[in-house]
């Protein structure tokens, strides 16, 4: 005999009301996110009419980007200026571990909430000397949130582990779940969740193509359901 998990439409379920997205990359023409002002007010529609009430955007900051905190500033004014949504919006930054990061440290880094700051590493490979650049940040005074570790593909479980003993905090993207980012970060991030081992979830949303088929066809067992859920008030508290 056969048993199937019964599976919910992630939408449909309303778990997304009221709640806040941590991750997007919505404040326009600074990174490969949403190009302009106008794609960002569609963006932020998309995200109120699925249920967000809170948003944070957190555009690349990494080495030959140029995003400075000023600059950063002055595009989220002209878009707090254009946006006539319900949506709370605030402002914080996706740190790339790279050679520019020690200096933004000690500057002006847009931190995530209290006390986070979010860094992520490139997929494929890790930067020399991880370790030693988490502990930085830590000795900066942030607590290091790491976003999308299902999606580098070079962690393996026991790498997942040490980080997580070091105390460092993980986000889970939503679409992760779904396969969006291919097979493998969907496996991964399903093992992560079941094993307790996320923080928060975030968005990651940088365009709507694909993104919204995606989310809109989302299927997920009652457990998932409940982790995902439980990840989603987590972050009302970032
Ligand atoms: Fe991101």
């Amino acid at each position: 005999m056969f048993f199937f998990k019964r599976r919910h439409n992630l939408l449909k379920s309303g778990i997304l009301q009221g709640k806040t997205d941590i991750h997007s990359h919505i404040l326009p023409g600074v990174d490969d996110g949403s190009p302009d002002v106008e794609t960002s007010l569609q963006l932020l529609d998309f995200m109120a009419e699925v249920g967000y009430t809170t948003v944070w955007l957190t555009p690349h900051v990494m080495y030959d980007l140029h995003n400075t905190a000023a600059k950063l500033q002055q595009r989220y004014d002209e878009l707090l200026s254009a946006y006539q949504g319900n949506i709370q919006l605030h402002l914080a930054s996706e740190y790339m571990m790279d050679q520019g990061l020690n200096e933004r440290l000690t500057t002006d880094p847009l931190r995530l909430g209290k006390e986070h700051l979010l860094v992520e590493t490139s997929y494929m490979n890790p930067p020399a000397g991880l370790a030693e650049i988490l502990i930085s940040v830590w000795n900066a005074g942030f607590h290091p949130l790491i976003p999308h570790p299902e999606r580098y593909m070079y962690m393996e479980l026991e790498d997942y582990q040490e980080l997580k003993s070091n105390g460092y905090e993980f986000q889970l993207n939503l679409l992760s779940l779904s396969g969006y980012y291919g097979s493998r970060p969907k496996l991964v991030a399903e093992d992560l969740l079941q094993r307790g081992m996320y923080d928060f979830v975030g968005s990651d949303l940088h365009h709507l193509h694909r993104y919204k088929y995606f989310l809109e066809h989302m299927k997920l067992t009652t457990k998932q359901l409940d982790a995902v859920e439980q990840l989603l008030e987590n972050n009302a508290y970032v």
